[in-house]
């Protein structure tokens, strides 16, 4: 039975955290506490422990953390299945993020499965498609340069700080209508929601949000423009307006998958870049081939998991899974697995063409990869025009955030 996102109530399923609330069901030998996003050698080198669990885990274990209990699916070939089967992976109060009980909503399109889900996919996908995000491309490359002015000439920047973060959420608050002067405080509350891991801290960053966001949907409603907050608040699919809270969930869930996830990607591949001098060379001399690199950064550079929640008992690798069990395909692992990808962990800008998940596959595949994938070229493509040759400054500490986004914190840059 879809769910009624006009009519939002929150989920009955429990959400089981810690040893003692395992379910009968889950095999004693499959039971592990990984710390995926947050234990000490998670956060040493994250995209290494994901590959690492091809060697350390079973293809399919039931994770015990601090963050709820779910099975995670490491296989490329199980998180295609799981993605591509909302009828037995719901997304329906999948999303970790707490809500007022009293004052539901669900994140739209995330939390809603199909059918319902394409009707809302259908209001915004045209701002989102490939002809819709090429209208910015001149906009991007001027931004990209106007950033790259304010630091060439002082030979070194925190790459975060100067370029990784204010390039696409500048882009972002464009798009959505939403003011600039804002940026720096939707980044504290982005941060806030994805890599505190405190339910006490997100459920007030919520708050926070909710109230701006409600207050900013209000003021678009008086007065319309061709930003997506406008759009979404006066859309009628069907003749239908969206109620208040369609537009509150659907705006709030382009906040929270928009913001963090770019400038996480660009962390990642600068970082991976000024070590590997070599690989940027590599790049300049074959600047026709930009399309495969940046798909192939991003196959080793994916930031993000999909989570999901059993809507019917199901069977997979021979274990036994049951419905209101939770699961979550490791997005980067999937992306490491050795039997799709030979030498995984190899950066090579010549892989046959496979289907990558860093922005998941089916329904609910991400509506804004069309515009990060162009704001990664034109980042890579005027970065090195302009900055060839850098490296990581010495003494650079790397330090990386726990969270559903993975990224390094900082990224001391010289040249
Ligand atoms: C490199 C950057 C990005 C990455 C790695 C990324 C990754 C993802 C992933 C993995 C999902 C699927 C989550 C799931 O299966 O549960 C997703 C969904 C989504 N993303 Fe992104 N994302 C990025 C950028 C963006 C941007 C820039 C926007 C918006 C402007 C955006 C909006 C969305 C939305 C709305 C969904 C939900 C789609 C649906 O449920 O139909 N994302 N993203």
């Amino acid at each position: 039975m879809p769910i009624d996102a006009a009519n939002p109530v929150p989920p009955t399923y429990p959400r089981r955290v810690g040893m003692d609330q395992v379910p009968d069901h889950v095999p004693q030998e499959l039971i592990r506490s990984a710390g995926i996003t947050y234990a000490p050698d998670f956060l040493a080198a994250p995209h290494a422990f994901m590959a690492d669990l091809h060697d350390k885990m079973p293809p399919l274990f039931y994770d015990v953390g601090m963050m709820g209990n779910a099975w995670q699916a490491i296989k490329h070939e199980d998180a295609l299945f799981i993605l591509r089967h909302p009828e037995i992976f719901s997304n329906e109060g999948a999303t970790p993020f707490p809500r007022d009980p009293d004052d539901y909503f669900y994140f739209i399109p995330q939390e809603i499965d199909p059918p319902h889900h394409r009707k809302y996919r259908n209001i915004v996908d045209p701002t989102f498609s490939p002809q819709g995000v090429m209208k910015l491309e001149q906009k991007i490359r001027t931004l990209a340069n106007d950033l790259i002015d304010k630091f060439i000439d002082k030979g070194e920047c925190e790459f975060t700080e100067e370029f990784g973060r204010p390039l696409p959420v500048m882009v972002f608050l464009d798009i959505m209508g939403l003011p600039q002067d804002m940026r720096d405080t939707f980044v504290e509350w982005a941060m806030a929601l994805l890599h505190s891991n405190d339910r006490q801290i997100m459920t007030e960053t919520m708050q926070k949000i909710t109230a701006y966001l409600k207050g900013a949907i209000a003021e678009k409603k008086a007065n319309p423009d061709d930003g997506v907050v406008s759009l979404i608040a006066h859309a009628a699919p069907g003749g239908v307006p969206l109620s208040d809270k369609e537009v509150f969930g659907f705006v709030i869930f382009l906040f929270i998958g928009g913001l963090d996830t770019v400038f996480a990607t660009l962390n990642n591949i600068w970082l991976y870049l000024a070590r590997n001098p070599d690989k940027v060379q590599e790049m300049i001399a074959d600047p026709e081939n930009i399309n495969a690199q940046v798909e192939e950064l991003l196959r080793v550079w994916s930031v993000t998991f999909s989570g999901r929640v059993l809507a019917q008992d199901h069977v997979m690798r021979g274990v036994q899974l049951k419905k209101d069990d939770r699961i979550t395909c490791v997005l980067p692992a999937c992306n490491f697995d050795p039997d799709v990808f030979p030498d995984p962990r190899e950066v090579r800008f010549d892989r046959p063409r496979q289907t990558i998940l860093a922005f998941t596959v089916g329904v609910h595949s991400c509506m804004g990869a069309h515009l990060a994938r162009l704001e990664i070229k034109i980042a890579l493509q005027e970065w090195l025009k302009r900055i060839p040759n850098f490296g990581l400054k010495e003494g650079a500490h790397i330090e990386y955030r726990p969270g559903g986004v993975v990224g390094p914190e900082e990224v001391k840059l010289v040249w």
